[in-house]
């Protein structure tokens, strides 16, 4: 049986040590099925590094009207960190637990990793959008994967002009080194050096290791299931470098970047993790028609609850979200290279 949804009410405050807080979001007993939008108008979400300043300057904005709405607020900042926290961190059980590692709801390192990320970021975007009265307000994506975007995006270092964008709690080696992927450590290489070596894990886990549904999406995950811990090539590869790349060493728990719980908070995670999707999407596009998604009902019935951008909790489900153009949105390619199809040897 899939993964059902969380059950709000039975969502555990106290998760201990790192997480210092509760993330359990605000319980609400109308649920709405989501519905995907008919003939939605198309977003493309920016390369970051690429975005003029008058989209920087209006996703700053957006992203302070997000901070400044009441912390009690599902669509405030916080609260949208929250439901990573939630999600990742053990808040949430589903009943008739198997044991309580049986019974928790986690969507790292297995099939859920792309889908969730992927809703989780929709209504982020949603509510962006609808905070400045744009509809067609689009994320960025921080493009590390190619040597133009591998150094941190200006949006998310200058504090003085985009202040909502920025965060403390952050690596500082970020500011003045392209991201390294394959371990998200710090290195001897040199820029150039690190531009192959990222070319080489971005061939290897998108190309030559992701050759089967599991290798790239990750285990199966169902309903009495223990939790697997088997990621897959991205999500073990480039996206957890990421994370630790950005995470900070001076925190106790790598926050923000470096820890579920605290990740959120950081504006910088859903630009990294716009790039995760992105690359979900390209994978996709090349593989047959046949087999680009799981067919296993298990996969597709899984249910997630997010709030919207009108704090309506609503209820969706896998299968609505496998092709991003359904929901409205695409990335930018105009300018952009993906130099990884061919690296130098
Ligand atoms: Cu839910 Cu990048 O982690």
């Amino acid at each position: 049986a899939p993964i059902p949804p969380p059950d709000l009410n039975t969502c555990r405050p106290n998760l201990g040590p790192p997480v210092p807080y509760s993330c359990c979001p605000p319980v609400n007993t109308t649920i709405v099925d989501f519905r995907p939008p008919n003939n939605p108008p198309m977003r493309t979400r920016p390369a970051a590094h690429l975005a003029n300043a008058d989209y920087m300057a209006r996703y700053n904005r957006a992203v302070q009207l997000m901070r400044n709405l009441p912390a009690t607020d599902p669509r405030n900042f916080m609260q949208q960190s929250y439901v990573h926290c939630a999600y990742c961190n053990g808040a949430y059980f589903y009943p008739a637990a198997q044991g309580l590692n049986g019974g928790q709801i986690q969507v790292h390192g297995n099939w859920l990793f792309f889908p969730f990320h992927r809703w989780y970021l929709y209504f982020h975007e949603r509510i962006l959008g609808n905070l400045i009265g744009d509809p067609n307000f689009a994320l960025p994506y921080w493009n590390w994967d190619s040597p133009d975007g591998m150094n941190t995006p200006r949006m998310y270092t200058d504090s003085r002009t985009y202040p909502a964008l920025f965060n403390e709690r952050r690596n500082q080696q970020i500011y003045t080194r392209p991201v390294n992927l394959a371990t998200g450590g710090s290195s001897n290489m040199t820029p150039q050096q690190i531009a192959n070596n990222n070319c080489t894990v971005m061939n290897n886990e998108m190309i030559r290791t992701a050759t089967t549904l599991e290798t790239f999406m990750g285990s199966p995950y169902r309903r009495g299931n223990a939790v697997p811990n088997a990621p897959g090539t991205s999500e073990r590869g480039s996206h957890n470098a990421v994370h630790r790349w950005c995470g900070d060493p001076r925190q106790p728990a790598g926050e923000d970047l470096g820890n579920f719980y605290s990740a959120g908070r950081d504006p910088i995670f859903y630009g990294h993790h716009a790039n995760v999707d992105r690359m979900w999407t390209i994978w996709r596009q090349g593989r047959a028609n046949n087999q680009r998604d799981f067919t296993d009902t298990d996969y597709l019935n899984t249910q997630f609850l997010f709030y919207d951008e009108n704090s309506r909790l609503v209820r969706v489900r896998v299968a609505d979200c496998l092709d991003n153009a359904r929901l409205g949105y695409q990335y930018q390619t105009n300018g952009v290279s993906v130099p990884w199809t061919n690296c130098p040897p």
